[in-house]
């Protein structure tokens, strides 16, 4: 599928980080291996990636648990970026990309034993209808798994302006909101894990996962961008006018980890 005539981005924002080979989500490496163990990700399991980015995650779980991976992400940037990687790492015969929208999914019913999502669900419009995906694509007694954002304090107004400016996101809920949400959806009784960092971790973190190469090569293309693209100059002059509380932001915010099953059929009565 193609930008032309499939779902696509207009996120200056992801964008940038397609161009970078950067894509991050919080709590990074640490965080999706305590979301896979929670939803038993194992060899035989067949993952969905929703806003699989640059495929990070699905290229360590195909190499860490030998599972199959699809990943989807609703830019084509972020799906050639992702598939260049399972290639290098010599993945393909295991892990596949597509650009799909998480809120129309491409695929039939009952297809995935875990849905794993990191990082995605705020920046999607419609998070009832994408939850509702997530579910459908599932089989029974299968796993949905969330990585989100989560205030952890009541943050200032002058930061949830800033983040929603920066990000594109819409809001980050209260973290009983991503609970609610699924549970809503028809998963079952779901758990929540509520993380914090700091700016050093979660930056330490990101460095570690960024390829040299990737590195260079956005400290070249980035002016290169900024002077070709009119909305890259606005998204810069936006992002450059930082809040004083951005500096504590950590303070204000976490991620969630949110697990929850999906029903088996009730055998019905003889
Ligand atoms: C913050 S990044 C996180 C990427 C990746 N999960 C990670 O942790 O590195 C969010 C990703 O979600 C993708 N995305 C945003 N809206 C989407 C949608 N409606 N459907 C599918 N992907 C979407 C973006 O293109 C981007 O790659």
């Amino acid at each position: 599928m193609t930008e032309e005539n499939g779902p696509h981005s207009e996120s200056v924002y992801f964008d940038l980080q397609a161009s970078w080979g950067v894509t991050k989500h919080i709590g990074d490496r640490q965080a999706t291996r305590e979301l896979a163990a929670q939803c038993d990700v194992n060899r035989e399991s067949y993952v969905l990636i929703i806003g699989c980015g640059v495929g990070v995650a699905a290229c360590y779980l195909a190499e860490q648990h030998g599972c199959r991976v699809m990943g989807i992400d609703i830019s084509q940037r972020m799906v050639d970026r992702s598939t260049e990687r399972a290639k290098k790492k010599g993945l393909q015969d295991r892990v596949e990309f597509r650009c799909a929208d998480a809120q129309s999914l491409p695929f039939g019913d009952s297809l995935f034993d875990v849905v794993f999502c990191e990082s995605v669900n705020a920046f999607i419009p419609d998070q009832r209808k994408a939850m509702a995906e997530y579910v459908r694509v599932l089989n029974a007694g299968g796993y949905v798994g969330l990585n989100e954002c989560v205030w952890v304090e009541t943050p200032p107004a002058e930061l949830v302006d800033y983040l929603e400016r920066a990000m594109g996101a819409e809001f980050f809920p209260a973290h009983e909101g991503w609970k609610a949400m699924m549970e809503q959806a028809g998963l079952g009784p779901v758990s929540e894990t509520i993380h914090t960092t700091s700016a050093v971790r979660q930056w330490a973190n990101e460095v570690r996962e960024i390829d040299p190469r990737d590195m260079a090569m956005a400290y070249l293309s980035f002016p290169v961008e900024c002077i070709r693209n009119p909305a890259c100059r606005r998204f810069v002059k936006d992002t450059m006018r930082l809040p004083r509380s951005i500096f504590r932001m950590f303070r204000y915010f976490g991620y969630g980890l949110y697990v929850g099953r999906k029903p088996r059929r009730v055998a019905a009565a003889s």
